[in-house]
Parts: structure tokens; sequence; C-alpha cells
């Protein structure tokens, strides 16, 4: 694995086969670019003769010579700051991991990076080191266990982030915590980029497990059979189809503090999602093992916050199981009965995240009586289609809740867009013979709100924001700290960033 580090060598005596230079927009006239054209004299004919000017994710590579060797310097385009005169974070994040994306196509195994002065953002300097380190090992993570020719494969070896700042104390804190989240966003993404054969609802639990070993955290695992006897006709109805057995896991993180507020995280888990029955056509099903990224950032928000201790208690609940097709699978026109006593109508087999959330958030309403629940699902293609690849569909019942979420999304970069909940999309949902149906009727569209309105059944009146992830959970193209065809860890900086700053 790569490794990130602070170090307070000067830029110029760095050893990395790359020293990367972030700069503004039009002001090329720093210490750093003036110290490279001692090196290399045509710098200015270069940066003309390549119109470099530092604009947003814009490099420029420069090979130095230094006696039989080279050295190479990149820089990075940072672009102009905006009406607070400052440089976006998000910006700045995704200028970081360009710098990993150039690296890797130029096969430099090592990095020396400027870190810039926190100011340039605007913001403090722990905050800017934790998400430094955040960028860089996002942009970092692949996913090539089963590419068994790897000699086409090629990862940045080391990464030294380079201040002679200062305030160290804050930038190693930032660095610390920093890596934790990314490290968590990392083993999110790795259970959703995971095969579905090889990532069941047994093996997730399992991932669940060793989280709670290696932080101490309890945890709770109720196996199929503990689910039926319970009452979770939700989960053990969408897993009846399947040979494999569905889990519950429960984690808990208890703070110091015994009158803290308890946040519940809820997760959606179908580790593959074919649509059951009402199946879904090959295409549509070719990326369905991504069905568990609720449920995987919610465990690996977990991991995290047991290693942060934030002052508030956490329980985060993740139902597992696969919706598939067979004999035994539920039929459209079943109908379940939940958790908390409640009936659905099936109508549409591959509705099913639904289902398995009523019982989870019922479970949580009822046992732990949070202040606050936070769902995350891929649940509607609707959300995907509404709002594409770079923002999560945000509801709830709260604007508290809510309002915590969007300030979280600003801070750690999980952007999420509000839609609207009014009880206008209530009756989309109504049957004629159950307390509601699974899929909303066709005159009110707003398939990803009027599947909110289901899970809204089931949190009574206890505050809560539910996360649509269906279109920002995999695939996501253009941003430089993800990579095609793989996770992006959605919700995981985003959890982290609600428990830490909850008020
Ligand atoms: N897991 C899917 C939603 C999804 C779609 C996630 C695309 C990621 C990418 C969900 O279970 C589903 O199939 N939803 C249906 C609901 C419909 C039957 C009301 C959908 O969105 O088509
Ligand atoms: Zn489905
Ligand atoms: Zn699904």
């Amino acid at each position: 694995m790569a490794s990130i580090a602070l170090s307070d060598k000067a830029l110029m005596d760095q050893q990395a086969s790359c020293i990367v230079v972030l700069v503004e927009q039009d002001k090329l006239d720093t210490y750093e670019v003036k110290a490279v054209e001692k090196l290399f004299p045509a710098l200015n004919a270069l940066i003309k003769e390549r119109e470099f000017s530092g604009k947003a994710l814009t490099t420029l590579v420069v090979p130095v010579s230094c006696g039989n060797n080279l050295q190479h310097f990149m820089f990075v385009g940072l672009g102009k700051k905006n009406k607070k005169d400052a440089i976006d974070i998000e910006t700045y994040r995704r200028a970081l991991a360009k710098a990993v994306r150039v690296a890797e196509s130029c096969k430099f195994d090592s990095l020396a990076i400027q870190l810039p002065s926190e100011k340039i953002c605007n913001v403090g300097a722990a905050y800017f080191a934790q998400q430094s380190v955040i960028a860089l090992d996002m942009a970092l993570y692949s996913f090539s266990q089963f590419i068994t020719d790897k000699s086409n494969l090629f990862e940045v070896q080391s990464i030294l982030l380079v201040a002679n700042d200062s305030n160290a104390q804050a930038l190693q804190a930032g660095v610390k915590d920093g890596l934790i989240i990314a490290h968590s966003v990392a083993l999110a993404r790795h259970c959703v980029d995971s095969p579905p054969s090889h990532l069941t609802p047994l093996h997730l639990a399992q991932v669940a497990e060793k989280v709670a070993k290696k932080n101490n955290l309890k945890i709770t695992i109720f196996d199929e059979k503990a689910l039926l006897k319970m009452g979770m006709g939700g989960i053990t109805g969408v897993s009846k189809g399947s040979d494999n057995d569905c889990q519950l896991v429960i984690l808990e993180y208890h703070c110091v503090n015994k009158n803290a507020p308890t946040l519940a995280f809820v997760g959606k888990g179908i580790t593959f999602d074919s649509g059951g029955l009402s199946i879904k056509p090959g295409d549509a099903m070719e990326d369905m093992k991504i069905d568990m990224s609720g449920a995987a950032a919610v465990i690996a928000a977990m991991d995290a916050l047991a290693q942060l201790k934030p002052n508030v208690n956490v329980v985060g609940i993740a139902p597992m199981t696969e919706n598939l097709p067979s004999g035994k699978a539920i039929m459209p026109g079943d109908v379940l009965t939940f958790y908390n006593g409640k009936t659905a109508e099936v109508k549409n087999t591959d509705a099913e995240g639904r289902l398995i959330l009523a019982d989870a958030l019922s479970y949580a309403v009822k046992h732990y009586k949070p202040d606050a629940i936070v769902d995350l699902a891929t649940l509607t293609g609707a959300c995907a289609y509404a709002l594409g690849p770079f923002f999560s569909g945000l509801m709830g019942n709260s604007d508290h809740v809510i309002n915590q979420v969007e300030r979280a999304a600003a801070t750690s970069g999980d952007a999420v867009w509000r839609l609207p909940f009014t009880d206008d999309y209530k009756a989309a949902i109504k049957s004629p013979i159950a307390d509601m149906q699974n899929i909303g009727s066709r005159t009110y569209r707003a398939g990803a709100i009027t599947a909110g309105h289901f899970l809204a059944h089931f949190v009574d009146d206890v505050p809560w924001a539910h996360l649509d992830i269906a279109g920002t959970a995999h695939n996501v193209p253009d941003l430089p700290y993800y990579r095609a065809e793989t996770a992006t860890g959605v919700g995981v900086r985003l959890l982290v960033d609600i428990a830490q700053n909850w008020q």
C-alpha cells in the first residue's frame, strides 16, 4: 500500500521521482517556479509553448537534468480564487488527485508535493492537511486484485507532503485523521468493487466483524433464522429467492459522555440485485454488485469513527441480502409484514431496497430511540437519472438533520442535493390491500421521492434524512480522485463528518 506522510525537508532537497508544485492561475512568479527556472532556464519558453497558465487541473511536467540524472517537476493549476478570495477546497482536492493521475501516466513512483498554505483555501490547517491526505489516498485507490498480469499496472508508491510550516502540530493531526478516513473510504470501495460471489451477505457481515474486533466495537449479527423469528418480513422476504442467508449487522460506538446524543446510520446492503422475479434486463444488472454501497459506507464509517472518537454515540445498521429469482422468491402481489407491524404489497420485486430498509429503520427506532437517523441507499434509478453522478439525493422529515447533512457534505466533499419531500407525493404508494405498496403509482413519477416516502413509514417521528446514492456510488466520471468503473466510497466521508461535527 502506498504511503502518505508529511516532510519538513526543503522542497528542492526532496529525493522523489517528481516534485509537485501547485500554482494559482496567472501567478507563476512564485518562489518555487523561480527555483525550477534556475535548474531549467528554458522554463519560461516551455510554459509559453504549452500555454500553461495554471488553469484548474492543467499540468505541466518539466524534466530537469541534474548531472547524469533526471529530476522531474510537475506544476498543477489551481485556477483562480473565488469571490471569497479562496481556492475552492474541491478544486484543490481535484488538483492533488490530478497530480497522482499524471504521475501514474508518467510512471513516477514517488512524489514530493509542496503543501500550500491552508490560507489559500481559507480553511484551518488541520482540516486542510486532512483533506489533502484524503484526496491523495482516494486517487491512489485501485482494484487490481483479479488482474493477473500486473506488468501494465503502475502504482505511485509514496507521497510526501512538504510543509516547512510553523503549525506542524495541526498539520500532523490533520494527516493522522485524514489517513483514518481515507483508509475507511478505501475499505468501502474495496467491498463495493468485490464481485458478488466473493462478497455475499455473510462475507460483508464478516467485514463488519473484523471492524468490530479491531476497534473493540460492540457488534450484533442476526442471521436469517433469527430475523424470521423476529418478524423481519422485509429482509427475509427479499432473501427468499436466494440460497445465501441474509444478515442484519449492528455496530455500536459509545463515546465517553453518557448523555451524548445517539445517531443511527443505516445502509442498504443488497450484495447483488438481479431484480428478483421482476428481473432486470442484462445491461441494467451488470453493475448490481454495487447495491450494497450504503451498507459498506456505514461499516467503513464505523471503522473510522471508532478511531476518531467523536462526542456522539453512533449505531451502524446494515441489512444484507441478495435479491435473486427462484422458485422460492417473493412474487409481485405478495404482501410482507415488517418489523414494526406495517404491511406492504410488493408490486415489483426490484424495489427491494426499501423492503430491507423498512426492517432496519424499524429496528433502529425501536431499540435505540436515536436522536437522528441517516440512511444511505443505492435506492432508485430515478435518482441517478435526476441528479447524475455528482450529487446524492437528499430528503427526509427533519430540516435539522438535513441541514447537518448539507453542512457535512460541504466540508467532506461528498456532495448532496436536496429534493422536495412534501406530502404531495405521499399518496403515490397507497395500496388497496395493504398499508402501502413498494412502488409509486405512475401518475406521480418522482421515483426517488416516492421511495423516500416508503421509508418514512418506518422512522416514526425520529428526525431522519435519507440519501439516495444510486448515481454516486460507482463509476463517476471526470473526478480525478475516483477511477472509472470503480466504487467511490460515497457516504464514508459524509457520515464521519456528520458524527464529528454533530450539533
Ligand atoms: N438497486 C436499484 C437501484 C439502482 C439503479 C441503483 C441503478 C444503482 C443504479 C433498485 O433496487 C431498483 O432496482 N430500483 C428500481 C425501483 C423501481 C422498480 C420502482 C428502479 O430504480 O428502477
Ligand atoms: Zn432493485
Ligand atoms: Zn437495489
